[in-house]
């Protein structure tokens, strides 16, 4: 089991114990973190049919050392790789391996990079040639779910906001958000106070103040929201087994809103899909 966050104690978390950072933090976190969306953006040419996982986190760990980065996930609570590559109804830390991927397949590729103790954390969901409607939808749905936690960030807002945000969402079309895994503080820690639940109530959780740091990650599934972990002690799947999707972003609350970090450069914020206008 993953015990990095403990989602069910989240909402009494008071904001006391949660860090502010300064402006010269903000910027440390908009470098790595577009180094991160930079190397989320080339993946979109690197994965198609026939290739393998194993190739994406080298691709992952190889486009990091050319930008002077290292993927924190590396040794990471014992995880091996630069990256987690989940597939179909793998929800989240799926490990790179050297089957190849099939077209109609979706993928999730989570990279987070660290530099001088700072670490930019982001994932896309990237179509495998050409998919079912269902799953282009549920792609969709997943990254709208993200933008709307994301519009309900600001100052003097409790962090519940994000998650009835994505959840009155989600569900309204027909998609089930995963309780088990949640958005956290990000910054000089990888995995920080405050959780960030991707579902619950507007009153709940710590108020949010101009200077927290953290990230929003919601995994959506067509069928039930229940996830278990494989014996591997790492690879999270659906229950039912049925598709499920996750997008994240990182980001600064600021003065009346937020600043995300993991923003693509290129405009390829849902890659495989018609461009956001
Ligand atoms: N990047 C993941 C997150 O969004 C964490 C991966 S930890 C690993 O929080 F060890 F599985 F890589
Ligand atoms: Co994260
Ligand atoms: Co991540």
């Amino acid at each position: 089991m993953v015990h990095y966050v403990d989602a069910a104690t989240a909402p009494l978390k008071i904001d006391g114990s949660i860090r502010l950072y300064d402006a010269e933090a903000f910027e440390r976190m908009r470098e790595i973190c577009q180094i991160t969306a930079a190397c989320l953006d080339g993946l979109a040419d690197v994965i198609k049919p026939g290739v393998t996982t194993n190739a994406v986190d080298r691709y992952v760990l190889e486009f990091g050392l050319d930008h002077g980065v290292v993927p924190a996930t590396l040794g990471y609570r014992g995880y091996k790789y630069s990256s987690c590559t989940s597939i179909n109804h793998v929800v989240c830390h799926g490990m790179p391996n050297d089957k190849p991927l099939r077209e109609g397949d979706i993928i999730n590729v989570d990279v987070t990079y660290v530099k001088d103790g700072w670490h930019g954390d982001s994932s896309r969901m990237y179509p495998v040639g050409q998919i079912k409607r269902a799953a282009e939808r549920l792609l969709e749905v997943t990254y709208e779910s993200l933008l709307r936690g994301i519009a309900a960030v600001k100052p003097g807002v409790r962090t519940g906001a994000i998650g009835e945000a994505i959840q009155t969402y989600a569900e309204a079309e027909r998609c089930s958000v995963v309780r088990d895994f949640c958005g956290h503080g990000v910054g000089r820690l990888f995995h920080d106070t405050p959780n960030i639940l991707h579902y619950g109530h507007a009153d709940e959780g710590p108020v949010m103040k101009e200077g927290m740091i953290f990230t929003i990650e919601p995994m959506l599934n067509i069928g039930k929201p229940h996830v278990k972990v494989l014996s591997d002690g790492w690879t999270a799947v659906t229950r039912d087994r049925s598709l499920t999707a996750q997008y994240e972003h990182c980001l600064g609350v600021t003065k009346d809103g937020c600043e995300v970090f993991t923003y693509s450069p290129a405009g390829l914020h849902r890659p495989g899909l018609p461009p956001l206008s």
